[in-house]
């Protein structure tokens, strides 16, 4: 495949000569990536937590890119602003995108709150390896619960631009996993996660729990 980048000229794209279904069959997964979308307060972060342990304990390699600590490092000069949060979501695409390649399961916990941008990560990675995880938790309730203080700041116009207060988040329409952390519990989620990866053969049944 030849790609052409439209910034940098005399770039030459280079096939990797292990391919990555090797990789894949190595570790004896279908690498793919989870894709969690929801509020912040949704309960993102710790599911997708409780997720990575128990893919940990089923023998799968997985990796976790965490909106808040990614926005520490590769991210950091990003704001919030409609164009930034694009960027942010174009580039996790991106480093989901190779560590896929690598024959990972990666999950990100990011609110990624427009539907569009969300869609372009599907489109770049594949059908097959973008599991859209939705963390459908009534604005309401991250409120209340508001783990981190953010919302009441956003109330008092101390953060602009905050996610469901005054920016929009567009749920998914077809996620391909629906989550009601207001019905069930965190681990009754995760192990939603984990069913669904069994039954489309994402990780290797055979291995039993805690195989590790
Ligand atoms: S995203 O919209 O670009 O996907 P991301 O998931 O990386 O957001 O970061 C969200 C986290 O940043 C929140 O959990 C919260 O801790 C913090 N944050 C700071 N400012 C904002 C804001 N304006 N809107 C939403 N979250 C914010």
């Amino acid at each position: 495949m030849t790609k052409i980048s439209t910034h940098a000229t005399n770039i030459t794209w280079h096939n990797n000569s292990v391919p990555p279904q090797a990789r894949a069959e190595l570790k004896q997964q279908t690498p793919a990536v989870l894709w969690f979308t929801g509020f912040s307060g949704s309960g993102k972060s710790t599911i997708a937590n409780a997720v990575d342990h128990q893919l940990l304990m089923a023998g799968a390699h997985s990796y976790l890119l965490d909106g808040d600590n990614v926005r520490h490092g590769l991210n950091h000069d990003l704001g919030f602003s409609a164009s930034d949060r694009e960027e942010n979501i174009r580039r996790i695409g991106e480093v989901a995108n190779l560590f896929v390649d690598a024959g990972i399961i990666v999950l990100t916990a990011f609110i990624s709150p427009f539907r569009a941008d969300r869609e372009k990560v599907r489109a770049r990675m594949g059908h097959a390896a973008f599991i859209e995880v939705f963390v459908d938790t009534p604005l309401s309730v991250c409120e209340a619960r508001d783990p981190k203080g953010l919302y009441k700041k956003a109330r008092a116009g101390e953060i602009p631009d905050f996610t469901g207060i005054d920016s929009a988040y567009e749920p998914p329409l077809a996620p391909e996993i629906h989550l009601r952390t207001d019905q069930d519990d965190i681990q009754t989620c995760a192990q939603q996660v984990m069913n669904y990866l069994k039954s489309h053969n994402y990780i290797n049944t055979a291995l039993p729990e805690g195989a590790i």
